[in-house]
This record gives structure tokens, sequence and C-alpha cells, in this order.
């Protein structure tokens, strides 16, 4: 069932009800007893009413049919008038409805049973929470969710941060169910539009785009929301290709996305290779998160019908395992050289220190060390006397790194203190390279 559209007062009226419920992600959260949305899915509390947030937590997030006389009459009849639910003695929801920070989301029930397009994916699942945190809330123009599933992100655009906020997804039924949730929320600012990738775009051009694409890999398209074609990257590709066209100058994008791994091939200058001829107007960061050996991936993912076809694939395209990457593309605004940034995730990792990769440098800037940064020294006995040969930089956090340098650099970089230049302290080709590796960042 589709949720039905209402009118301004029915949305308002609903929207205040919730509200007045105190039905936020911090009450409920408090009320189960656990830390994020994304872990409701493996609760269920049964026992007797208690009030208003503990019947909505129980129909709309855990899926509970509940008596008819827990629902206050006009509230059912406004839940129903709004196809949110069904029943006569036992009521049911129809789909999920969840506070995500600001505002109310909908999606289907996770035993909706739907195959093929017709499924609209969780928009508090642990990936799109993942997700969102990948985007920062800094102002910006045009923002787009590509491959937006219920919504989320491009609604929370729309309500916080984005003067005009588009939400582009293949499927009917996620469209309908972002209006619907556009509607819910009263928001004005946001255009849900249907079709393939950036088709619904025409001449539009926009600042943020935010991808979480389906990215699963597999022999076989059986949910849309989740098929990302034999090594994954279909969809993910595609929406690289498209940022000459969609991408303004200046613009970025933010990618969350799993890419497959060969023996001498590598990610980040395979996803550049994407841009194709406008590859040099891009800057990028590409933050390596958890990864799969292929392996594992396909005892877990696959039905066993299909494990010698899989095997097949991943050894013929030698594909040693899954990454789970943040990628962060952004558009030069004037000519410069194009900057490849490649991080692993460590201790504390947040998006904001992928940011900072793409800060530019100028002689200005104060770099210091980061904190946590060990340095190690191999030495050799040579004529019963130790030779320092290799001085190894590593850090645990926010990015993991094991950076061998130059035995000069040690000191060097002693001397980064924050209190003086990068004109003062020379030797801008290290300070580069230190930074884009995490060991150095800007005071
Ligand atoms: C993993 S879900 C992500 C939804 C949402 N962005 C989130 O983070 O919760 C992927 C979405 O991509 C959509 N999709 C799949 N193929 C598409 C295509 N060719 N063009 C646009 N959207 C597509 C699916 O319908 C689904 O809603």
């Amino acid at each position: 069932m589709t949720p039905q559209s209402g009118t301004p007062e029915q949305f308002a009226a609903l929207r205040r009800f919730l509200d007045a419920s105190d039905y936020t992600e911090t009450a409920i959260c408090e009320r189960l007893g656990i830390s994020s949305l994304a872990k409701v899915a493996h609760l269920a509390t049964g026992g007797p009413q208690a009030d208003a947030l503990d019947w909505l937590i129980r129909l709309f997030l855990l899926e509970e049919t509940l008596p008819q006389t827990w629902l206050p009459a006009e509230i059912l009849t406004l839940l129903r008038t709004l196809g949110l639910v069904t029943g006569d003695g036992g009521i049911a929801a129809t789909v999920k409805l969840y506070p995500v920070r600001s505002v109310f989301v909908i999606s289907d029930r996770d035993l909706s049973g739907r195959g093929g397009s017709g499924h609209v994916f969780s928009a508090i699942s642990p990936q799109t929470e993942e997700f969102l945190q990948l985007v920062p809330e800094s102002p910006t123009a045009a923002c787009l969710e590509i491959c937006a599933g219920a919504g989320a992100a491009a609604l929370l655009a729309a309500a916080r941060y984005a003067v005009q906020s588009f939400a582009f997804d293949v499927s009917e039924r996620c469209c309908a169910f972002t209006e619907f949730s556009r509607r819910l929320n009263g928001i004005g600012n946001l255009t849900v539009q249907r079709g393939d990738l950036y088709a619904p775009a025409g001449n539009q051009t926009f600042d943020r785009i935010m991808a979480h694409p389906p990215y699963v890999p597999s022999l076989r398209d059986t949910q849309l929301f989740r098929d990302g074609g034999e090594d994954g990257e279909r969809l993910t590709r595609r929406i690289v290709e498209g940022l000459p066209n969609y991408l303004h100058p200046g613009g970025r994008l933010y990618l969350l996305a799993m890419v497959a791994e060969y023996p001498g091939d590598a990610i980040p200058e395979r996803i550049r290779g994407w841009l194709r001829d406008a590859e040099s107007e891009f800057d990028m960061v590409v933050v390596f998160r958890r990864s799969t050996e292929a392996g594992t991936f396909l005892f877990d993912n696959c039905a066993p019908e299909d494990l010698p076809a899989w095997r097949q694939f991943v050894d013929q395209r030698r594909i040693r395992r899954f990454r789970y990457v943040n990628v962060i593309i952004q558009r030069h605004r004037q000519a410069a050289p194009p900057l490849t940034v490649v991080r692993e995730a460590g201790e504390g990792y947040n998006i904001a220190h992928a940011e900072r990769c793409l800060r530019p440098i100028d002689g200005e800037l104060r770099p210091k060390v980061a904190p946590g940064v060990q340095c190690a020294t191999h030495s050799h006995l040579e004529n019963a006397a130790w030779i320092a040969h290799r001085h190894v930089l590593s850090l645990n956090g926010p990015f993991r790194v094991q950076h061998s340098v130059a035995d000069w650099v040690p000191e060097f970089l002693a001397q980064c203190d924050g209190a003086r230049t990068v004109s003062e302290l020379g030797h801008p080709d290290c300070i580069r390279e230190c930074l884009a590796a995490g060991l150095l960042e800007i005071a």
C-alpha cells in the first residue's frame, strides 16, 4: 500500500501530533535504551500500553499490530486518511515512520516482502546512518540526492541548509514516499523527480551531490535498492561519469559506496578514470573504511545456486576484496593541478577529517604535527655502530598511517609546531605530502 496524499492541514495536524508526543530520535532512543535508531530493528517491546510515544514506536518502528482502542479516535482517522495504517480490530502501519534529526521520514516496513523496484529502503539503516554522517550541513545553493530512496538526505538538506534541494530516484514508489515526507514536513524547497540517475536534471547543475547508490555485487538484478551489477560498481561508475555535466565549479560529490579491489589496479585511479577527459578539473579524497574478502562476501551473500558462477566471475576478474569507501570529489573553481588524497580511516575518523584534505596549501598556512604521530627508527649494526636506515611515521587515528620518510623528515616535522608558516619552514613538497598522509594538520 502506498500512503495517500493529504491536505496541507492534515499533514500539519499529524506533524503537530508527532511533535507533541515527543516522537524524536532522542526520546525514542532513551525509551528503547539504544544509541541510535539503526539499532531499532532488533527490538520488540510487547507489554501494556503506555503513552503516545510508546504506541507510535510500536506501530511505526517495531511494526507491531496494536488494539484499535490504543489510538485516539481523531488521530486514527487522520492516519487512515493518509493511508498510514490499516486494519479494524488490530491496527498495523503500512509503512515505517520515524524522525531523522529534525525531519520525519517514511519508508517501507522491513518485512514488506517487495522485490524489484518495490521496496523503499529504510533511512534508519546502519548504511544510511553512515551516509548521512558523510554529508556536511554547511549552506549550499542547489543540492541533489541521487538514488534518493526515502529521500532523508534531500529532506534534511531542504529543511536545514540548502536553498533548493532535489531528490531523484528511478523508482516511482521511492519518489511517492519522498514526496509524502516532503509534505508531512511542510517543506517547500524540495523537488522530487523520477528518472534514471541524472536524467531528471535537464540543464540544471548542482553545488552538492549526495549519493548512496546500490552497490552490492550481484549476478542477477532482484532488488533495485541493493544490486550494483557484477562488480557492484555499475551505478557508482555512472554517478562519477556524470559529474563533468552536473557538478558546478566549486561543487562537491559525497559518495558512500563499495568497490572491488584487484591486484595492480589502484581504486582511486580507477575512480578518477571515470571522469575521462575532464579528470584534471577535479580533486578527490578517497577514504577506505572496512573491507570484506571476496570469498567471505560470496559465502555470506550468495544464494547457493549462484555460487559456482560467482566464484568463476571473482576468479576471472581476480577480485581480492570489496572495500567500503567514502569519496569526496570536488570540481575546481579555476584551473589547478588535480589532487588525489587516499586515506585509511582510523580511530575517531569523521568526514570533517576527509574534507580538510581538500584545503589548498599556501605559504601562510601554519602546519603542525597531528596528535598521536609516532616515529620509529630502524637501525642496523655496521662496524660496531648502529646505523639508522629507515624512519617510519605512524598514526592510528583519525587516519591509519604507516609512512616511510627520509632521515631528515622527523626532525623537520618537529619544527612544524603550528606557529611557523609554510614559507618560513620551507620544504613545501614535504609539507604537502605529510598533509596528504595525515601526519600534519593545519593549525
Ligand atoms: C541503497 S538505496 C539508498 C537510498 C537512500 N539514498 C539512502 O541512503 O537511504 C539506493 C536507491 O537507488 C535507487 N536506484 C537504483 N537504480 C537507480 C537508477 N538507475 N537511477 C536512480 N535511482 C536508482 C533505488 O531505487 C534506491 O532507492
